[in-house]
C-alpha cells in the first residue's frame, strides 16, 4: 500500500513547506551555496507540478525569510535574481490555472521586480486550480504586528475583533489555515513560519535537503498526515 493516497476530503488543505538545505545540498558537491538555490528553485517549480497533480487546494513555499534578509549581500543577490527570473515565466503559471500570491514586507525588494509581483498576482487572481504563495522576506511575528497596524490605522473601533477577522488582516486573507507543514534539511523548528495560521498544523520533518525533495516525499509526507489522529485539543 506504500503509494495509496487519501480521498480528496482526507486531503490537506493547505500545505506550508519549509525549503531547507540548499547550502548544505551544494557543499556536499564543491558548489557556491548559490548554485545550490539554484537548483532549489528547479525543485520548487517541480514541486508545485506535483501539487497541481496530487490536486491539492493551496501551498505555500518558504522562500526567503525577514532573517534571510541578514545573510550576504551576494546570497541574497543571487535569491532575488531567482525570484526575478521565475516571475519573468508567469505565463505558465496561467497555463496551469494557478493563482499566485506573495506574502511578506515586499518593499524589500527592488520595485522592477515588486511590479513583476504585482501583475503576476494580478494577472492570476481568477485563476481556480492550485492556490500557491510564496512567502518573502516574510516572518510570522513581523505579519502579526503588519496586521495589527493594520487594523488600528483603518478600522479600529468599527470591527469587532474576533480569530476570524483578525485573520483578514494576515498576509494570507482568504486562505485556508494550514494543516500540514513540512520541513526538509533536518532541522527541526518553526522559523517564524506561519505562527498564527499553524495553530493547529501537523508538522513532518524530513532529513532530505530540498534539492532532493521529489514527488515520493511530497505523497508519503500527505500520507503520513492522513494517517495522524488530529483531535484539536478534544478527547
Ligand atoms: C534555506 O536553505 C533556503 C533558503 C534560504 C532559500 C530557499 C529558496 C529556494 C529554494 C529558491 C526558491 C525559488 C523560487 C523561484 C521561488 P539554506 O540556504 O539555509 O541551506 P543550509 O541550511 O543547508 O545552509
Amino acid at each position: 500500500m506504500d503509494n495509496f493516497l487519501p480521498e480528496a476530503d482526507a486531503l490537506p488543505k493547505h500545505i506550508g513547506i519549509i525549503m531547507d538545505g540548499n547550502g548544505r545540498w551544494a557543499k556536499k558537491r564543491g558548489l557556491p551555496r548559490k548554485l545550490g538555490h539554484r537548483e532549489g528553485a528547479k525543485v520548487f517549480k517541480k514541486c508545485v507540478d506535483d501539487c497541481i497533480d496530487l490536486q491539492l487546494q493551496c501551498v505555500t513555499f518558504y522562500a526567503f525569510s525577514t532573517e534571510n534578509a541578514k545573510r550576504p549581500q551576494d546570497e541574497v543577490s543571487a535569491l532575488i535574481k531567482l525570484f526575478d527570473e521565475y516571475l519573468d515565466d508567469i505565463r505558465k503559471m496561467n497555463d496551469k490555472n494557478v493563482r499566485l500570491r506573495f506574502l511578506g514586507e515586499l518593499s524589500f525588494f527592488p520595485e522592477k521586480t515588486r511590479m513583476k509581483m504585482f501583475d503576476a498576482e494580478n494577472a492570476t487572481k481568477n485563476n481556480t486550480g492550485l492556490q500557491c504563495s510564496l512567502a518573502l522576506n516574510y516572518g510570522g511575528r513581523s505579519e502579526i504586528i503588519h496586521a495589527v497596524q493594520n487594523l488600528m490605522a483603518n478600522d479600529c473601533g468599527s470591527v469587532q475583533l474576533t480569530e476570524e477577522t483578525f485573520g483578514k488582516y494576515l498576509y494570507t486573507s482568504g486562505l485556508p489555515d494550514v494543516d500540514l507543514i513540512i520541513r526538509t534539511g533536518g532541522e527541526k523548528r518553526i522559523s517564524n513560519f506561519l505562527l498564527w495560521q499553524a495553530a493547529y498544523a501537523e508538522y513532518i520533518f524530513t532529513d532530505v535537503l530540498w534539492c532532493d525533495f521529489g514527488k515520493s516525499d511530497l505523497e508519503a509526507a500527505i500520507r503520513e498526515f492522513s494517517e495522524r489522529n488530529r483531535r484539536f485539543g478534544k478527547i
